[in-house]
């Protein structure tokens, strides 16, 4: 008997699905919605948060596995993206880390959740092929500025000069009056610039055939969202609902935004608010 070889797509490499602040809140949402066949892989930085959201996760018949990771240390997010490259193909990466006003000072917020995002959708990048998407998780905070504070001019130098983003992003934040309200303009400076990457990401990973989308949360019944509740909790009033989100709300829509069918959604922000911004605007 003769014929042609065929080369057949490796059917047994598995696919990896990578969240950064899985161990709680909207990313541990998320992996609770992901398909049961690929690899799930959670990080953050408190190991003991990591053990257990891996334990239920494999109760719920998940494969899952824990690595420690800041996501504001470079090298940490290398080891973490060869990590999870050494498992499988990685399909997803979910950035869901992040810190809120509550949580630190200017200079720390804009490290985590802006440089983190940079060091994130880069090393993930260079690992991922076509068929695969990151989601940035950014908040609503991001429409909150004008674009004459939120600029591109501002927000470029997070790749070419990261001391000179930081310092011009905390001089900004240090014009606000109390103490919360300068962490407060540091997290939106932070967030919008999440939006505006992920968006430049979605074209510079385009011919790769890398999907890169932002989602914009408004306030979300998670640890980070009950903490912020007395101080930035004005949005709720203006959402069609009067209430915040749910955890697993955020978890099934950021599920779906990484789903393969999905593969024509890029480049955009999804605002997942409850119809807070909007409402704010344009119906109150
Ligand atoms: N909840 C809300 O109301 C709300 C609204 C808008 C946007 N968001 C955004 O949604 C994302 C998820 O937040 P969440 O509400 O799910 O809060 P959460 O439960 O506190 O989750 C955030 C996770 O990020 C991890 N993390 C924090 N700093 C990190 C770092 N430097 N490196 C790696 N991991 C880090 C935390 O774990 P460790 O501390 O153990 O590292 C934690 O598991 C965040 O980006 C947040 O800004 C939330």
């Amino acid at each position: 008997m003769y014929g042609r070889m065929i080369h057949l797509k490796d059917s047994k490499e598995k696919e990896v699905c990578v969240i950064t602040g899985g161990g709680s809140g909207i990313g541990m949402a998320v992996a609770k919605n992901m398909p049961k066949h690929k690899i799930i892989v959670i990080s953050g930085r408190t190991v003991k948060k990591l053990e257990n959201a891996i334990n239920e996760l494999e109760d719920l018949g998940f494969e899952a596995h824990a690595f420690s990771c800041d996501i504001s240390i470079r090298e940490n997010v290398t080891h973490l993206a060869e990590y999870a490259a050494s498992l499988g193909e990685i399909k997803n990466v979910i950035n869901a880390a992040g810190m809120s006003p509550a949580m630190g000072t200017p200079k720390i917020l804009l490290q985590v959740n802006a440089l983190g995002t940079v060091y994130v959708n880069q090393e993930f990048s260079k690992h991922m092929k076509e068929g695969s998407v990151i989601v940035d998780v950014s908040s609503n905070s991001a429409y909150v500025l004008p674009k004459a504070i939120a600029n591109k001019k501002i927000f470029e130098k997070a790749e070419t000069d990261e001391e000179a983003y930081l310092r011009k992003n905390v001089k900004l934040s240090n014009l606000a009056r109390s103490e919360y309200q300068k962490a407060g303009f540091a997290y939106a400076l932070s967030k919008s610039f999440v939006v505006w990457y992920a968006a430049k990401c979605a074209f510079d990973y385009g011919r790769k055939g890398i999907r890169v989308v932002s989602v914009s949360p408004g306030l979300v019944a998670t640890d980070m969202g009950n903490l912020e509740v007395e101080e930035g909790g004005d949005l709720i009033q203006y959402s069609a609902e009067k209430r915040m989100g749910r955890p697993e709300e955020l978890g099934f829509a950021i599920a779906t935004i990484a789903d393969e069918r999905n593969g024509y959604l890029t480049g955009v922000d999804i605002l997942c608010d409850g119809g807070s911004t909007v409402g704010k605007k344009y119906v109150r």
